[in-house]
């Protein structure tokens, strides 16, 4: 039977390539800075303290990163050929606008600590690129963006092919960046590894 599909919600993941440096080097960089600012950033470890259990995040004090030092600026460098790429897929009509960085932040996840489910108002593109993904850490969990409206709606096979799920679960990757347009809604559920999880999360606008 001809059948189409219409209405998509895209979500890319891609590796990010860096001018001079290979990936790993580029996260040891991320890692020892973003761990030298939260030593640092009374305000965000206050803030993480009442809003993010047991782990760290710069979303709320040092929110543009990209503007903090050249191996953030590296990284939105290395994130605006991804963008590109992403908004030619969706054919964006930009009008002559460009799609800049408004935003960049760092996260900590330890044992334990979730990000409940959230979107990114008043942006276009949202991602997180992956700093330290260690074994079995948290998923980004992603949710059918109508799910509010299917009331009568039987649920779907557990074993229903990916685009027909409720919600799908991709893996972080250290070295990747999953991309999606701003209100996808998200989570991250309880990181049950160990070792601390670090991201960088970032917002584009057109402008
Ligand atoms: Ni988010």
């Amino acid at each position: 039977m001809p059948i189409r599909s219409f209405f998509p919600s895209f979500v890319s993941v891609s590796p990010v390539k860096f001018k001079t440096q290979s990936n790993i080097k580029k996260n040891q960089e991320l890692r020892e800075e973003i761990l030298k600012i939260r030593e640092l950033d009374d305000k965000g470890q206050k803030w993480s303290r009442q809003n993010y259990s047991g782990g760290y995040t710069s979303y709320a004090s040092m929110n543009r990163l990209d503007q903090f030092s050249t191996t953030f600026s590296e990284l939105r460098n290395a994130l605006d050929q991804n963008i590109q790429d992403f908004a030619r897929h969706l054919e964006l009509e930009l009008s002559g606008r460009k799609l800049v960085m408004t935003n960049l932040w760092a996260n900590v996840m330890n044992t334990g600590t979730v990000h409940s489910m959230h979107l990114h108002p008043l942006s276009v593109i949202s991602g997180t690129y992956y700093v330290q993904t260690p074994k079995k850490c948290s998923a980004l969990k992603f949710e059918d963006p109508r799910l509010v409206q299917f009331m009568g709606s039987p649920p779907r096979k557990s074993k229903a092919r990916a685009e027909n799920q409720r919600f799908i679960s991709l893996e972080a990757k250290a070295g990747q960046v999953i991309l999606f347009e701003s209100w996808m809604k998200h989570e991250v559920p309880p990181n049950p590894s160990r070792q601390e999880r670090i991201s960088l999360s970032f917002n584009y606008d057109w402008i």
